[in-house]
C-alpha cells in the first residue's frame, strides 16, 4: 500500500521529469547562449562579434567551441549559426540584458 504522501512526490517526480525544462535539446537560440556558452565566458564575447562575423566565420567559430566543450548536436549548432548569422532578435534582446 502506498502512503498518500508518498504516492503524490512520485507522481510529481514523474511530471516533473516530462517538463521541457528537463529535455536536452534545446529550442531556441537564447537559450542554447545562456545554457551551452554561457558555462565557459559570458555572452560579451559573443555579442561583440554580431553583425561582424560572415555565415563561415560563426560556423568556424561555434565548432570550435564545440572542440572545447560546448555540448551542442548538429541541429542546434546549425539553428545557433543561422540566429548569430541573421542577428535575430532574440539574441539581440538578450545582449542588450545587463550580464
Ligand atoms: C568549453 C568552454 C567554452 C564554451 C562552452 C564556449 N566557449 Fe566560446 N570561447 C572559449 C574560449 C576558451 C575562448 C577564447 C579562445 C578563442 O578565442 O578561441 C572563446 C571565445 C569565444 C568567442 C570570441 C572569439 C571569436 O572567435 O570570435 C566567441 C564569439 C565565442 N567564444 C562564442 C561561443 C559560443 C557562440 C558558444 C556557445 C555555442 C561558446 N562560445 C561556448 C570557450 C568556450
Amino acid at each position: 500500500m502506498f502512503h498518500p504522501a508518498l504516492s503524490l512526490a512520485l507522481s510529481l517526480v514523474v511530471l516533473f521529469s516530462f517538463t521541457p525544462a528537463s529535455v536536452s535539446a534545446a529550442s531556441d537560440c537564447t537559450t542554447i547562449i545562456t545554457e551551452r556558452c554561457e558555462t565557459c565566458h559570458y555572452k560579451t564575447r559573443i555579442c561583440r562579434k554580431l553583425g561582424v562575423k560572415s555565415k563561415g566565420q560563426w560556423k568556424r567559430t561555434v565548432k570550435n567551441m564545440v572542440h572545447y566543450g560546448a555540448e551542442l548536436n548538429k541541429d542546434e549548432m546549425k539553428m545557433l549559426v543561422t540566429c548569430l548569422d541573421t542577428q535575430d532578435k532574440s539574441i539581440v534582446n538578450l545582449c542588450e540584458q545587463d550580464e
